[in-house]
């Protein structure tokens, strides 16, 4: 797990609903702060080959406020390095 700082729990903001949540519902907004979609983030982070939250909050801004997203934003990181792993074998 990266960016152990970020997972902090927001009072009143429901536990990360996971990667295939997001996959499912990809227009939903994943960062409420700047209405930022997890089709976006996830497209942010597979087109950079990002990595950390800091990378993704520079590639769409998504995290760069409350930071109540960034452990969605983690759990879409994982899943995709997971994603691409499988499939370089
Ligand atoms: S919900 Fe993403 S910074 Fe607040």
């Amino acid at each position: 797990m990266k960016d152990d700082d970020s997972l902090i729990p927001i009072p009143g903001r429901p536990p990360s609903p996971g990667m295939s949540h997001w996959h499912e519902h990809p227009d939903e907004v994943l960062c409420i702060c700047h209405g930022i979609t997890a089709r976006a983030v996830i497209d942010a982070i597979r087109a950079g080959k990002l990595t950390t939250t800091q990378e993704v909050l520079v590639a769409c801004l998504a995290g760069e406020a409350c930071g109540a997203c960034k452990p969605d934003i983690i759990v879409l990181i994982e899943d995709i390095e997971r994603e691409s792993g499988l499939a370089g074998e």
